[in-house]
């Protein structure tokens, strides 16, 4: 077995573009579905880095076991003394947006007001009595707009809790948050790949909730339709994301403190900006996956700096190794 990396993952769709990368840096690479399975805990893994790219909204493929099972898994690989890329701790930060939040305002960051709920209903309507209106509902582990929905009373928000478009987040914990104005119809998602900024995208909010930049996510979508519109659908979501020239920021640099502090190795962050110019910081996602057309268009690659970092890491772990 040669001396390379191993790319733990769940959703073979953002497998390719990756995959390119790797292959042009001529790094050699294993891939590990990870969903179910099993592993010995007297074995030892094997030599090499690893890369974790497993998604938080995971169930919603139904890969339900992937995150039990990745997260038992990381352990088992830094007790043995291997460099995850996004280990546990970064994992932890992940499936938790509860986790996310402390962690940000932990580096000085804002985040928007909320409230923690068991997703019990009564629970429910009772912190919602104590939320400003409008406020939004989001899933702690989620990721694709996950059980987001804006709600402008407290009837509205009771009558759906009530109804079968209520979907039970998959860890039982739902958010109740302040739904943050901005005087613009965008979003700006700034990418970090090892403490570097790569860039930061506009993605335009005037058709909804669902900003994934890559080709071919959609939440709303049946498998089936999923396959049938894809290409179509791909190339519709493109447009709504662009560059954002000239970001230079102080929160760039706050970003890559979190990173530093909680062992993020790549990260996208997000936020929204208010009429007063402050920036809230609402979702960090490990599993970044670069839009094509912005990328195509202003000749950036993502996964290339992925493919760098890997590199990096890789003469690294293989110094270690030669000198144990
Ligand atoms: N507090 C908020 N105020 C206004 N819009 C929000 C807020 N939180 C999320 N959104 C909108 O919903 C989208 C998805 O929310 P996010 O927290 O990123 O969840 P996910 O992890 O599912 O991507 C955001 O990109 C943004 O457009
Ligand atoms: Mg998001």
């Amino acid at each position: 077995m040669k001396f390379g990396v191993y790319v733990l993952f769940e959703n073979p769709e953002w497998m390719p573009p990756l995959r390119r990368e790797l292959k042009r840096a001529e790094i050699h690479f294993e891939e590990w579905f990870i969903n179910k399975g099993h592993f010995d805990l007297s074995d030892v893994p094997p030599e090499g880095v690893f890369l974790n790219r497993i998604s938080p909204s995971s169930h919603t493929r139904d890969h339900t076991e992937s995150i039990n099972f990745t997260r038992e898994m990381l352990i088992w690989l830094e007790s043995n003394g291997r460099r995850v890329i996004n280990g546990s701790h970064a994992f932890s930060l992940e499936i938790s947006k509860v986790r996310q939040y402390q962690a940000l305002r932990e580096v000085g960051l804002r985040t928007p007001h909320t409230i923690v709920v068991s997703s019990d209903p009564d629970e429910l309507k009772k912190a919602a009595i104590s939320m400003p209106l409008p406020f939004l509902t989001k899933h702690n582990c989620g990721g694709k707009g996950l059980g987001i929905r804006l709600f402008h009373s407290l009837e509205e928000f009771d009558e759906h809790i009530g109804t079968s478009d209520y979907q039970k987040p998959v860890d039982s914990i739902l958010l109740l948050q302040e739904y943050i104005e901005s005087p613009d119809p965008y979003i700006t998602r700034v990418e970090m790949v090892g403490e570097k900024f790569l860039y930061a995208i506009n993605s335009n909010t005037s058709q909804g909730f669902e900003l994934c930049p890559a080709e071919g996510c959609d939440t709303n979508n049946t498998t089936d339709e999923l396959h049938e519109n894809v290409e179509e659908k791909g190339r519709d979501r493109q447009n709504l994301f662009s560059l954002r020239e000239d970001f230079f920021d102080p929160i760039i640099d706050k970003y890559k403190e979190y990173m530093r502090k909680f062992s993020v190795d790549i990260a996208g962050f997000e936020f929204i900006e208010t009429s007063s110019g402050e920036k809230i910081t609402y979702d960090v996602n490990g599993t970044t996956n670069y839009s094509p057309s912005v990328e195509e268009r202003h000749g950036l690659n993502g996964m290339a700096a992925i493919a760098e970092l890997i590199s990096r890491e890789l003469k690294a772990a293989s110094q270690d190794t030669k000198n144990n």
